[in-house]
């Protein structure tokens, strides 16, 4: 039996994970797995039902499950609210830390028929296939944050407001650098071995840290071909070359960042799935987020969710098979011609969102 469970979410979660959801129920029948599926209330839509962006009872949930898939949350509505209450902090974050899911997954990869979806040059981007592991539960999104009143001392001796000061800290600790590490490293094993240790060495304590440590462990793993470089090279790097990467491993916000980029290689961040992993449950998402501005007009690309689906079903429940059955179903309509607007081409076919997974299933 697979307990999973639903969170669709906010915006276009509401209408890409249904058609994931469609996807995994027709996958799990062909290769005989027997699935319970749920649905619970996250984000905005669970403030709107009862107040709370991450319900109790969504977290008690989620621990009895076997594997979560989530659309996402946010939007126009709840970005008034204080940042402790916020959808993307009150919930994601808070659900990552709450299960423990340190790392984040996220293969870039492009399907050879989406040469021409991808903003940059054919012989550039041919060929890209990588993935990303960001640190999920720690650096800057989730160092100590606040805010006081900012003051200066005049020439009288008199305190004066100035305005207000606003605080992040970024930090990590060597237990918590060892084991992204870790997870970066086997999955390398699989591949060419090859990482890329990505920080700001140059600048920031926690990344001296992240360097020697990486270093100390590559020098422990001599099938591993351990480099460092700097983020901001990396970014630079990701559009002169991408194929010179095989496995980035990086702090948070790095990775948040530069995932947003590495998905333009893959012609779309409608593109682009995730895990979720390193605790109790694995989460599946799409690296995107609820994009309010095409949300319910049926445009979004619901491959990014399906292909987080094939993801689920290779590493919670080692189907292999099955989960390369739906990347294949997904070249196929690609192949065929069919696109969502954000990886329209010239001469394909442009379908909305119910449309492509219909097409998805149908290649099953
Ligand atoms: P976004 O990823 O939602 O959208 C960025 C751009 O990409 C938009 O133009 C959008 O239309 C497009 N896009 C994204 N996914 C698409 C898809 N599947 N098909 C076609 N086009 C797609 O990022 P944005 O606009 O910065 O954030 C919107 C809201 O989502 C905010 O409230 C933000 O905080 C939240 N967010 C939530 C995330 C999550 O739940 N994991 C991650 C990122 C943002
Ligand atoms: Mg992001």
């Amino acid at each position: 039996m697979a307990k999973i469970l639903v969170l669709p979410g906010d915006g276009i979660g509401q209408e890409i994970v249904p058609e994931a959801v469609k996807v995994l129920e027709k996958v799990a029948a062909k290769h005989g797995l027997d699935l319970q599926l749920q649905e619970g209330l996250i984000g905005g839509a669970a403030i709107d039902a009862v107040g709370k962006s991450l319900p109790d009872e969504t977290l008690a949930m989620c621990r009895q499950s076997d594997a979560v898939l989530l659309g996402a949350v946010g939007g126009p509505k709840w970005d008034t609210l204080p940042a402790a209450q916020r959808p993307e902090v009150a919930a994601l974050l808070a659900l990552r830390k709450g299960l423990g899911l340190y790392a984040n997954i996220r293969p870039c990869f492009l399907y050879p028929a989406l040469v021409d979806a991808s903003a940059l040059k054919k012989e550039i981007v041919v060929g890209t296939d990588m993935v990303v592991i960001r640190e999920l539960t720690g650096g800057l999104y989730f160092g100590e944050k606040f805010r006081e009143a900012y003051t200066v001392t005049s020439l009288s001796g008199e305190e004066v407001e100035m305005g207000e000061k606003a605080v992040d800290t970024l930090v990590y600790t060597t237990p918590e650098i060892e084991r992204i590490l870790k997870l970066a490293f086997e999955t390398a094993r699989k591949r060419s071995g090859k990482v890329m240790s990505v920080d700001k060495a140059n600048v920031l304590e926690s990344s001296r840290l992240w360097r020697e440590t990486a270093q100390r462990m590559a020098a422990d793993n001599p099938d591993i071909n351990l480099e460092s470089m700097y983020v901001d090279n990396c970014a630079m790097q990701l559009v002169r070359d991408p194929k010179q990467f095989d496995v980035i491993v990086t702090e948070n916000m790095f990775g948040d960042i530069l995932t947003d980029q590495a998905s333009m290689l893959s012609g779309s961040i409608g593109m682009l799935p995730s895990a979720s992993v390193g605790g109790e449950v694995a989460l599946y998402e799409p690296a995107h987020g609820s994009a309010p501005d095409i949300a319910g007009k049926g445009l979004a690309n619901p491959l990014a969710t399906i292909l987080s689906v094939a993801m689920m079903l290779e590493l919670t429940f080692n189907m292999t098979t099955a989960a390369d059955s739906i990347r294949n179903a997904v070249e196929r309509v690609l192949n065929a011609g069919y696109r969502t607007g954000d990886i329209m081409t010239p001469g394909a076919k442009q379908i909305g969102t119910t449309e492509m997974g219909a097409l998805v299933r149908e290649q099953l």
